[in-house]
């Protein structure tokens, strides 16, 4: 499958490694995109050589002569992707999803896909209860977004609770699950 991997500014970010290595392992070939407090994380450099792809930044965006990439090339990669993975996805990410909201190269990357959408969330055990996180869920729900996880457990501020990024390997088998149609 050609899928895109879509990576927001989560501590968890660092997991999402793994997540482009076993794709690639799998056999899929991934191009990933990051947002700018992603990159505060975990360096493209690191999902180049996981993914042997240009990494999708919004530095490149905006600066794109002598990348190679044309300003519109991450809206091409989504609308030829089979699936769009955004993990780990941010608070933020999802306020902006449910929105409409495209002031960077995820939330413009996901505005104009065209493939189904899987989002893995990450965060603080308090944000994810908050009303307005739930509500922009919903929102994404019933626009037919599908969603893996949270799930409960150590959280690296020192928390327990559910905002905990699904592991690497429940992500994959979410992805299988939605390319052979059982969800
Ligand atoms: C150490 C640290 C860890 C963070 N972890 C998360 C997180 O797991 N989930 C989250 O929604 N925000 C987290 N944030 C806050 C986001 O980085 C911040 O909201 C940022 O603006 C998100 O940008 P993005 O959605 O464009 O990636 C964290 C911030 C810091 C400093």
């Amino acid at each position: 499958m050609k899928l895109v991997l879509c990576v927001g500014g989560s501590i968890a970010a660092y997991k999402a490694c793994d997540l482009a290595s076993k794709l690639v392992q799998a056999g899929h070939h991934v191009d990933v995109v990051m947002t700018e407090a992603a990159e505060r994380f975990v360096r493209p450099l690191a999902f180049a050589a996981l993914t042997h792809q240009p990494v999708f930044t919004q530095g490149q965006w905006f600066e794109g002569a002598g990348s190679g990439r044309g300003p519109a090339d991450h809206l091409r990669v989504s609308e030829e992707a089979d699936l769009l993975v955004v993990a780990p996805c941010t608070a933020n990410l999802l306020g902006k999803f449910a929105h409409g909201i495209a002031d960077e190269i995820v939330s413009t990357t996901f505005l104009g896909a065209t493939a189904p959408v899987l989002v893995a969330p990450a965060m603080n055990h308090r944000m994810w209860a908050a009303p307005r996180v739930q509500a922009n869920v919903e929102t994404l729900r019933g626009d037919g977004v599908h969603f893996v996880g949270p799930e409960a457990g150590y959280l690296a501020e020192g928390d327990r609770g559910p905002g905990r990024l699904t592991e690497p390997e429940g992500i994959v088998a979410a992805i299988e699950r939605l390319a052979d149609g059982s969800d």
